[in-house]
């Protein structure tokens, strides 16, 4: 396993004419924000050596690397869930690469359904924290030695970058929430059942990605900072259908609050 993903890395660092410490998977409602870098190059994952390939339609999966807000960067366009039916390494062997590219911040973005009752469709939730319900751990099997076999998850998403974060939204006037993002395997939305119990276990949205990535990202030593879009309501009495155009739209409308936030997260970081 270290073995393929020093390879990848060394790969990597050949083509790279940056040293980037910042890296940003560019989930749902952070799409444009690839648009905004400058100096770019861009490799698809499909010419990356042991890279997992995309098999969601409309994402190209590939790594952009150059400039945004001043800073060397490197992006994810395209993320690898583990509905797809990748292995939890899969999912997250990026971000062992990014450890072994000198990563030491990691942004994310996705979408979610809000089980919190003040929430509303289109909001904006920076997570605090999170539930692990995946079936199967990222770190199961020999311990990679990136970090110790038992690793501390108390700060899993770092409290400097969630303040500057809270500063930055309210000097833009921009609302959002704060709240624990729970994760789940999918691919079905949750029945009402499982929304209520998402949020009797103490989760504010539920979703199905970016748990595995910042569980790696800890162990890696690299800090996080994520943000979800509302797209849609799991409230109890209250849950309609759900599809995945309509998770989109409502991702889009709020895309530009987002980006705005975190584009200025990242000069500042
Ligand atoms: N549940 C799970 N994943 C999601 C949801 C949801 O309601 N909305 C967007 N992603």
């Amino acid at each position: 396993m270290l073995e393929r993903i020093q390879q990848t890395a060394n790969f990597l660092k050949e083509k790279m004419h940056t040293q980037p410490e910042t890296a940003i998977i560019l989930g749902t409602g952070l799409g444009n924000l690839a648009e905004e870098i400058t100096e770019k190059y861009e490799i698809a994952y499909k010419d990356i050596p042991n890279f997992p390939i995309s098999t969601v339609e409309g994402h190209s999966g590939k790594l952009i690397f150059g400039k945004l807000g001043g800073k060397d960067i490197m992006a994810m366009q395209g993320r690898f869930h583990y509905y797809e039916g990748y292995s939890m390494q899969e999912v997250t062997f990026p971000v062992r690469v990014m450890r072994e590219l000198g990563i030491k911040t990691l942004f994310v973005s996705n979408a979610s359904g809000g089980t919190n009752p003040a929430f509303h469709i289109g909001d904006l939730m920076i997570i605090t924290d999170h539930i692990n319900f995946f079936p199967e751990h990222p770190l199961r099997g020999k311990n990679i030695p990136y970090g110790p076999r038992f690793p501390d998850m108390s700060k899993a998403y770092d409290p400097e970058l969630i303040r500057k974060a809270d500063a930055i939204a309210a000097a833009m006037g921009i609302s959002v929430q704060h709240g624990v993002y729970i994760g789940t395997q999918g691919p079905t939305f949750e029945t009402p059942a499982e929304y209520h119990m998402f949020r009797v276990m103490g989760a504010d949205a539920v979703g199905m990605s970016t748990v595995p990535e910042v569980i790696v990202a800890n162990h890696c030593g690299i800090r996080v900072f994520g943000m979800s879009v509302i797209t849609d309501l799991g409230l109890e009495g209250q849950v309609v259908e759900v599809s995945h155009e309509e998770v989109q739209k409502a991702a889009d409308e709020a895309q530009p609050k987002m980006t705005a936030i975190m584009r200025e997260l990242i000069k500042q970081a």
